[in-house]
């Protein structure tokens, strides 16, 4: 899976074995769903999964992830995955190549052309919806396995990470048996129309936009040529589309109003130490819907972290000041 900020690849353990140690759980919603990771274990589980994530990349893994069902979507796959991994463009690429690959470096020009010569191959084959998004995701993660950052798109290396020089190599994603479903919401829109027993909340906790964060992914699922801004080339519409959970005064409102229009027996919320509300805050938050049980770990801080912080030119400049944070998993239900 890609690199992502927040990622829950640690916690999922801890999350599946809370979640099945409820009864009456069956049907589960992931309200901000990222990578996905979280929906593609419950569903690998035997739950049934609805994911949502208002950003169109996170669609795609959702809807990859958690909506396709392997059984019908594998064969054909890796079939057009073997043809990806075959194609030998020629050339200096187009616009994907120049705005990544020359004006800014996120990847190494060869592998610029034939990322950009596979997802044209995708748009002109006008694919079923699932099989469109496993084949982008397939696309997206092998991107990512050639990239040259330290895990976020707000800044390239200043000089090119080894992985970059690998050849692009694409794989079939792990995806599962059974249907799921992927919704592309505001988390509060979203909450309204889940028919779920419990909701799985993730949501940003400071200031770092996702979408500022993985402009390229959106725009390689979008494949829109949008304009772009600054030595990054972000999306201009990272400038309008915000999330109030990125906001210091406007993410208690939101997690108010957020806690307002779910009504579901059980909530499961994901916070660390690092965000603008305190887990006392939470805490407080939350008891106002049932019974809160809080229970907490120890992790390693993300890999950007311990690279260090760098400069928009991938210089190092000041200090990282912990490698360690703490990650809580607060439970809602019903009092006792
Ligand atoms: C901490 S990440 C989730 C990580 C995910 N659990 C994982 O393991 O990959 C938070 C996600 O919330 C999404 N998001 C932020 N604000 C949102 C909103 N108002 N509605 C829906 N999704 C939102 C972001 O796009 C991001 O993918």
């Amino acid at each position: 899976m890609i690199k992502y900020l927040g990622s829950k690849r640690l916690l999922i353990p801890q999350i599946l074995e809370v979640v099945n140690g409820l009864t009456g759980v069956t049907r589960v919603g992931d309200l901000f769903s990222g990578t996905a990771r979280v929906g593609h274990a419950l569903k690998g589980a035997g739950y049934e999964v609805v994911a949502n994530d208002h950003n169109t990349y996170s669609h795609m893994l959702a809807r990859c992830y958690v909506a396709a069902d392997a059984r019908s979507l594998t064969e054909e796959a890796s079939r057009w995955i073997s043809e990806f991994n075959t194609m030998d463009p020629r050339g200096k690429g187009g616009w994907f190549t120049e705005v990544y690959c020359r004006e800014a470096r996120y990847f190494q020009p060869d592998n610029g052309v034939r990322i950009e010569a596979i997802r044209q191959r995708i748009a002109d084959a006008d694919l079923a919806p699932d099989l469109e998004a496993v084949l982008l995701v397939s696309l997206m993660e092998a991107a990512d396995r050639v990239d040259s950052t330290t895990g976020v798109q707000m800044a390239y290396l200043k000089s090119w990470a080894a992985r970059s020089a690998n050849r692009l190599e694409l794989r079939l994603p792990r995806i599962l048996p059974g249907q799921g479903e992927a919704m592309q919401m505001d988390a509060e829109a979203a909450a309204r129309q889940m028919d779920v027993d419990l909701i799985y909340l993730d949501p940003p906790y400071n200031q770092h936009s996702y979408l500022g964060n993985y402009h390229i992914w959106e725009t390689l699922v979008l494949w829109d040529e949008p304009e772009v801004y600054g030595i990054a080339r972000k999306r201009i519409d990272c400038k309008e589309r915000k999330s109030a959970f990125n906001s210091k005064p406007g993410i208690r409102p939101a997690f108010e109003r957020l806690l307002a229009a779910i009504d579901t027996p059980w909530l499961l919320l994901s916070f660390n130490n690092e965000g603008y509300l305190s887990p006392e805050d939470l805490g407080q938050l939350l008891s106002s819907r049932g019974e809160v049980r809080n229970f907490d770990f120890d992790h390693p801080r993300y890999v950007g972290a311990r690279i260090g912080i760098h400069n928009l030119k991938g210089e190092k400049v000041g200090k990282v000041s912990h490698l360690r944070n703490r990650e809580h998993l607060f439970l809602v239900g019903p009092r006792r």
